[in-house]
C-alpha cells in the first residue's frame, strides 16, 4: 500500500503541475493566495489521518487510498465527519460534488464549530447547501454564529455559476482574530470583519471542521414545502482534498500564516463583488421583516438597494444564471421562500 502511494507522487506532482500552468489567471491567483498561506509541507490529510466519523454508519465510505469521502442519506440515516482536532483560525477548504437531479430537502453542510465542548455560547461558521426540486439548482447559505447567537442568524444566500453536482468545487473558510472570508473555487464571496459592536458574536473560540448530509426537509426547500423523497435515494456527497491549515488549538502564539489577519487583494474584492451582485439572493442585513434594526455589523451601502424588505434579492435572475437559456425563471418561483 505505502510503495504504492510513493510511486504514484511523481505523477501525481506532474498533473498538479500542468493544472497549475493552465490555470486562468484569476484561478492562478487564488492558488497563488493560498500558496501564500500555507507551510510548503500543507497537503490534503487522508481521512484516517485527519478525521473521524460522527454518525451515519456504512453511510460514510472512503475511496482512493483514503483521500475521498461520499457520505450519503437514504431512509436509515445521513452521515457525516469531523476533523480529529480544533483549530483556532487558519484555512479550511474541501472540494465537493453534490448529488445530482432531484435533491428537494436534502442539506449538505460544511462547517466549523464548537458546539460539542460549548453547549451555550458556542462559535459557528458555515457553508449549507440546500437541496431542491428537479431542474432547479442548489442553493448555496453561509452563517455565522458567535459565543452562542443563535437567536441572531446572519444567514446569506446564493446561486451559482456552474453546476454544483457535474465536478468537484471548493469551498473554503478562511478565519482570523479579524476577519472571516468564504470562498467558492477562486472567488470570495462573503467577507465578515470584526468590528467592536459585534463583541463575542465574532467566532473567536477554537473550532473543529464538520462534513454532514442530513434531511432538512423541514425547512431545506420553499420553507420545507419540499420534501425528501426517499424514492431518489441514497443522496451521495462527495468530498475530496480535505485541507485542515490552521493553528492547533492550545499551541502557543504566534500561529503565522493562515491564520494571520485576511487582507483582501484589490482583485479579489471586486471579484467578489461582482459575484455578489449576481447571485446573492438573500442577506440579512437586508431582512427588515426579521431584523427591524440591522445587525450592528451591517454598513448598509449600494449592496442594498438590491434587496427587498425581506432580505431578498430584487432580480429573480439572480440565481445560478448556467441555464439561462435552458429553463428561464418564470415569476418569482418557488425557491423564492428559501
Ligand atoms: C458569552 O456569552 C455568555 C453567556 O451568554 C456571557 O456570559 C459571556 O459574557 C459572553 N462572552 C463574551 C466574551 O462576551
Amino acid at each position: 500500500m505505502a510503495m504504492a502511494r510513493c510511486s504514484l507522487l511523481p505523477i501525481l506532482a506532474a498533473v498538479l503541475l500542468a493544472a497549475s500552468l493552465s490555470l486562468p489567471p484569476r484561478a492562478a491567483a487564488y492558488a497563488a493566495m493560498v500558496d501564500s498561506l500555507l507551510p510548503a509541507s500543507a497537503t490534503a490529510l487522508s481521512f484516517e489521518e485527519g478525521y473521524t466519523q460522527l454518525f451515519g454508519d456504512s453511510n460514510l465510505m472512503l475511496h482512493g487510498d483514503g483521500k475521498r469521502v461520499h457520505i450519503s442519506l437514504d431512509e436509515r440515516t445521513g452521515a457525516g465527519f469531523a476533523s480529529q482536532g480544533a483549530y483556532h483560525h487558519g484555512f479550511f477548504s474541501a472540494s465537493i460534488k453534490l448529488p445530482a437531479d432531484h435533491t428537494a430537502g436534502v442539506v449538505v453542510a460544511f462547517y466549523m464549530s464548537n458546539g460539542d465542548v460549548y453547549e451555550r455560547t458556542h462559535d459557528e461558521l458555515d457553508f449549507e447547501f440546500l437541496g431542491n426540486v428537479r431542474g432547479r439548482e442548489w442553493r448555496v447559505q453561509t452563517n455565522v454564529y458567535g459565543n452562542g447567537s443563535t437567536a441572531a442568524g446572519r444567514e446569506e444566500r446564493y446561486g451559482l455559476w456552474f453546476d454544483p453536482t457535474q465536478d468537484f468545487h471548493r469551498y473554503a473558510i478562511r478565519w482570523s482574530h479579524d476577519t472571516i472570508i468564504f470562498y467558492v473555487d477562486e472567488t470570495p464571496i462573503r467577507e465578515v470583519v470584526r468590528t467592536a459592536s459585534m463583541g463575542a458574536q465574532f467566532p473567536s473560540k477554537p473550532m473543529s471542521l464538520y462534513a454532514t448530509i442530513w434531511d432538512g426537509s423541514s425547512w431545506a426547500t420553499s420553507g420545507g414545502r419540499y420534501k425528501v423523497n426517499y424514492k431518489y435515494a441514497p443522496y451521495v456527497a462527495e468530498f475530496t482534498d480535505l485541507l485542515l491549515h490552521g493553528c492547533p488549538a492550545g499551541s502557543p502564539p504566534p500561529c503565522e500564516g493562515a491564520a494571520a489577519s485576511a487582507t483582501m487583494p484589490p482583485g479579489q474584492r471586486s471579484a467578489m463583488e461582482r459575484f455578489r451582485a449576481r447571485h446573492m439572493t438573500y442577506g440579512y442585513c437586508y431582512d427588515r421583516v426579521r431584523y427591524h434594526a440591522p445587525l450592528p455589523e451591517c454598513s448598509v451601502g449600494a449592496e442594498a438597494e438590491a434587496f427587498l424588505p425581506s432580505g431578498e434579492a430584487r432580480s429573480t435572475d439572480r440565481r445560478g444564471g448556467r441555464h439561462g437559456k435552458r429553463h428561464r425563471r418564470a415569476g418569482g418561483g418557488v425557491d423564492s421562500a428559501l
